[in-house]
């Protein structure tokens, strides 16, 4: 990120989360329960209960968190100054982890950072890795997604998210537009906009749970409304779609992600992907067909941004996995810890957090700013492709003399 900066810190069951989120523009309105909260309670998959149950599959800690966000610096009145922006968000369990004696963990479990971590840091208790490597930072980073969604939202940009597998379950969502899927979405459990699908993936997770194991999935995030401009291709870093796979990889477990039909496309004849240009009846240049996930050139195009991520399978799981205790060098198998069986629809909001952060980034680098009020009069003049707005009336030029 080149405008904006995001710092999480805390650890899973310390007393809480800390977000600075530094280089917001003043004049945002941001409210903590109508802008923040609500992504975080879709985040621990109770968003569509509201009475507090998540999805079956969802870890029991679902059942304990009920995360708010406390808004400590950078907003006054209401609105942003400016400053950063400090945001804190307890940990309930806290409380059943506070004061207690806690036995050194020495087995790590594969898949997860403890090996990586203790042989990294050099730490006697993997607890020390588990603690900052739990996916609990995700509610820090959903916490600035919102309040980058609010800045984004100001300038006509939505950001939202759908879940199109669980394990091998996939949801056949081609005949349904991009706006209609984030929409079905919202009102599933599984965040996934096809019923049909929704209960085969409930039917599919009951048998991988009984079988004490765990899945994985896909989900895409789509974002309606971005203009044409964002990102370069001038440098690598620049790109907006490097700039939104990074954020989208970061998410724990993600291990692939797709700008568009990318897999697919690597099959098909360029003639079937890249579409056609025609004029609207606004006079806009548009993508008729295309499939690139709305970037060319690691430039927005103006059509919708549309990224799928695939996310293996949970690590945790109650059949244990052979192991070594580090402490001994003896095999020992994998003890099971309270978790997730599946995290796909929780990391599909993550992944719409990550989205909102680059994509406000990257409309603050194009239109600079230090306030809403400036931004919104630089957004009205940004070039939209219309006919009118191309300049092509160049002679000839000597490029290299
Ligand atoms: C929203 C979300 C929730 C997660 N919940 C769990 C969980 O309950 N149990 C678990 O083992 N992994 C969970 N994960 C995945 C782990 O955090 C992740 O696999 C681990 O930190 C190792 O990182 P890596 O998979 O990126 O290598 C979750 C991930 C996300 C995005």
């Amino acid at each position: 990120m080149i405008r904006l900066r995001l710092l999480t810190a805390g650890e899973s069951h310390g007393p809480e989360l800390v977000v600075i989120l530094d280089g917001m523009p003043a004049g945002l309105v941001i409210d903590a329960r109508s802008d923040i909260d609500p992504d975080l309670a879709r985040r621990q998959g109770r968003a569509v209960t509201g009475d507090g149950g998540a999805y079956r599959g969802a870890s029991a800690r679902m059942r304990v968190e009920r995360d708010v966000a406390n808004i400590v610096g950078g907003v006054l009145a209401g609105r942003t100054t400016g400053g950063p922006v400090a945001v804190r968000v307890v940990n309930a369990d806290h409380n059943s982890w506070k004061g207690k004696a806690l036995p050194p963990i020495s087995v790590p479990r594969p898949g997860h950072a403890d090996l990586a971590g203790v042989v990294k840091f050099g730490h006697d208790d993997i607890r020390l890795t588990i603690e900052r490597a739990s996916a609990r930072e995700t509610a820090a980073r959903v916490v600035a997604g919102a309040i980058c969604r609010r800045l984004i939202a100001e300038l006509g940009v939505r950001v939202g998210s759908y879940v199109t597998a669980i394990g091998p379950v996939k949801a056949d969502v081609s005949r349904m537009s991009l706006a209609g899927r984030v929409d079905a979405a919202a009102t599933s459990l599984l965040c996934c906009p096809c019923a049909e699908a929704t209960g085969r993936m409930e039917e599919f997770l009951e048998e991988t749970m009984r079988a004490g194991d765990t899945a994985g999935g896909t989900f895409d995030v789509v974002a309606l409304g971005a203009p044409p401009g964002l990102g370069s291709y001038t440098q690598w870093d620049q790109r907006l779609s490097s700039q939104l796979a990074a954020a989208i990889v970061s998410i724990p477990a993600v291990g692939a992600v797709e700008i568009g039909e990318a897999l697919a496309n690597a099959a098909r004849p360029g003639t079937e992907v890249h579409g056609d240009l025609a004029l609207d009846p606004d006079s806009r240049v548009r993508r008729i067909g295309a499939s690139g996930g709305g970037i060319e050139g690691g430039i927005s195009t103006g059509e919708p941004i549309w990224i799928r991520a695939a996310m293996k399978p949970i690590a945790t799981t109650v059949r244990p996995h052979a192991s070594i205790d580090l402490a001994s060098g003896a095999l020992a198998a994998t003890e099971y810890q309270r978790s997730d069986f599946c995290a796909v629809p929780r990391a599909a909001v993550v992944g719409e957090a990550m989205v909102c952060l680059v994509l406000a980034d990257a409309l603050l680098v194009k239109l600079g700013g230090d306030s809403l009020d400036e931004i919104r009069m630089r957004a009205a003049a940004l070039r939209q492709g219309r006919i009118g707005d191309f300049t092509m009336r160049a002679g000839t030029k000597v490029f290299w003399p």
